[in-house]
């Protein structure tokens, strides 16, 4: 565990959330959902933010974009660099130049991707090198680029169940040294090159992916968690952290959390 820095991460208020559409296994277009109470959730997790001493910036929510809120895939952004992003699905093509634009304006320059690449969805920063997922969405090409963008190593890790088709969903960074992630979610080698790499992980049980509890936020000290996940934040604190549990169970109906809601903005 490493102390606290504040961070500056960006996020977009669900004004527009919906689940119209599948194009992962946990949304369902013929369920109900309510816009409010995904609104009202997602304040609980920005208040949470300002709360532990961050900064949260807010970009703004086009309509007919109901997914827009997952601003982690929106950008990469490392070193005040930042890689844009290219969707796989149509449907969520038009976020690529909402987020490039909000970074333009922040006065970032922007590389454009040159293959499917769903930013901090599949890309994650931890330590000195990038872990990147591959295997539903960010394309293996994508983690070449991105060693490029950013200098830095890009471990490629293959993802193989459909229900964890984010590298976010599956792993979470805790701090410079150390991940907490469900190993079932990988290839033998990836997990082979996991256990290498963080031997002393903290590893999720089925039951904690399954609330989506990897898709958390962590600040090196206190990690922000769904409220679900009650048999993980009990083994983040035996590891030392603080955890907050927070219920986005409206956003995890699009196969969203914490996490999905916040873009680090690494300057
Ligand atoms: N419905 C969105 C999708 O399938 C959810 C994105 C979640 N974001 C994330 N970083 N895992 O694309």
């Amino acid at each position: 565990m490493t102390t606290a820095a504040a961070r500056r991460w960006l996020m977009c208020r669900p004004t527009y959330f919906a689940v119209t559409y599948r194009i992962n296994p946990w949304m369902d277009p013929t369920a109900p959902y309510d816009n409010g109470l995904a609104v009202a959730q997602w304040e609980t997790l920005r208040q949470t933010f300002l709360g532990l001493g961050h900064t949260v910036e807010l970009i703004e929510p086009v309509p007919g974009l109901p997914d827009m809120v997952f601003a982690a895939n929106g950008a990469t952004v490392v070193d005040g660099k930042v890689l844009g992003v290219q969707f796989r699905d149509a449907e969520r093509a038009d976020e690529a130049p909402a987020y490039k634009a909000w970074f333009e304006r922040a006065g970032f320059d922007v590389t454009d991707p040159k293959h499917t690449n769903e930013g901090e969805g599949d890309i994650l920063l931890a330590g000195d090198v990038l872990l990147a997922g591959t295997g539903f969405r960010t394309s293996h090409a994508a983690h070449a680029q991105t060693q490029e963008v950013f200098g830095r190593p890009v471990i490629t890790l293959q993802l193989v169940d459909p229900a964890y088709y984010h590298l976010d969903t599956a792993l979470c960074v805790l701090d410079e040294k150390n991940i907490a992630y469900l190993p079932s979610a990988f290839s033998p080698g990836s997990q082979a090159v996991l256990r290498r790499m963080f031997p002393d992980a903290v590893i999720a049980t089925a039951a904690d992916a399954a609330v989506l509890g990897l898709n958390a936020v962590s600040d090196g000290r206190t990690v922000v968690l769904p409220a679900q996940a009650t048999d993980l934040a009990a083994a983040l604190r035996a590891a030392g952290y603080e955890t907050i549990g927070i219920d986005l169970s409206e956003l995890r109906k699009a196969g969203g959390g914490p996490k999905c809601c916040t873009l680090e903005v690494r300057a």
